[in-house]
């Protein structure tokens, strides 16, 4: 792949290390619950979750179904506000922002990739795409090479102008991706991203997101089943009944037997 130079050379100020160079972890969470419902009923879909994911980290949310995975990104998103405990992104806590605050924080800050896509029917392609950068203030040109280089290089040229009904649920994925990450955002929370993907269009992907994290330190959390993307990521998560049951680093290329052990062995 070439490189993703068509994207805004520069990257948000939201990307760049602080000046005092004590860069905050990318997301802290202390003592995090979520539960639903209440009594003999109630489900902890998260409980007892602290983790610190540095800034740069490529990591893994793997468990069962069921297990919480989707709950936890959309608590470090502020998608979801917690029953309990806290929630730290680059160092500022999320349950004391304002919902604008968090509303910037979101736009500035973190891209997200959900199960669902979340495309907005009446746009194009190249439109859902480029949207962030828009909200952002970068010219057009800027934003239409930048889309239509990385379109190029996850399989989507020649799609720009289709609106997503008339797309594939994997080209849909690829949109989203796309958009998620030409925002240049510090983080990128991800929930299934190549659930829908065949093998060369997962490569594809995991290659720019690779490259996004090595040259400008993009935090990636994935939530996945997906084996290929667990042997790629540097530190795999696993939770089961919405807690940590392991939490540990590796090498890229390995995939550890426990990652995909059943519950209980
Ligand atoms: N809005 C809700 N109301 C009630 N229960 C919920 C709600 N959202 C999630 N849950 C429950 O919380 C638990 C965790 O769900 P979550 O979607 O986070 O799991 P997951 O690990 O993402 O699963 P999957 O791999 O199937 O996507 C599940 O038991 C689920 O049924
Ligand atoms: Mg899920």
């Amino acid at each position: 792949m070439s490189s993703t130079s068509g994207s805004p050379s520069t990257p948000s100020p939201a990307v760049e290390a602080r000046g005092d160079g004590s860069a905050p972890p990318s997301v802290r969470t202390e003592d995090l619950w979520k539960t639903y419902g209440e009594g003999e009923t109630a489900v902890h879909a998260v409980q007892r979750v602290s983790i610190t994911i540095e800034r740069g980290e490529f990591v893994v949310l793997s468990g069962p179904s069921g297990s919480g995975k989707t709950t936890l990104v959309n608590l470090i998103g502020g998608l979801t506000d917690p029953s309990r405990g806290k929630v730290w992104v680059a160092g500022e806590e999320v349950g004391a922002m304002s919902e604008r605050a968090r509303a910037r924080m979101r736009l500035e800050h973190i891209g997200f990739v959900f199960q669902a896509f979340n495309l907005l029917p009446v746009l194009s392609a190249l439109e859902n795409a480029e949207f962030p950068l828009m909200l952002r203030g970068v010219d057009r040109d800027t934003r239409r090479a930048a889309v239509r280089e990385l379109f190029e290089e996850i399989g989507l040229g020649g799609l720009e102008d289709r609106r997503p009904g008339a797309l594939s649920g994997g080209q849909q994925q690829r949109v989203a991706v796309a958009r998620a990450v030409l925002g240049a955002p510090a983080l990128v929370l991800a929930d299934e991203p190549t659930a829908n993907l065949d093998t060369s269009a997962s490569d594809a992907l995991l290659g720019v997101m690779e490259l996004l994290n090595q040259e400008r330190h993009v935090t990636f959390i994935f939530c996945t089943h997906d084996p290929f993307v667990m042997r790629r990521a540097r530190r795999i998560i696993r939770l089961v009944d919405g807690h940590v049951e392991r939490d540990a680093e590796k090498e890229p290329g390995d995939l550890p037997s426990w990652v995909l052990e059943p519950v209980g062995t």
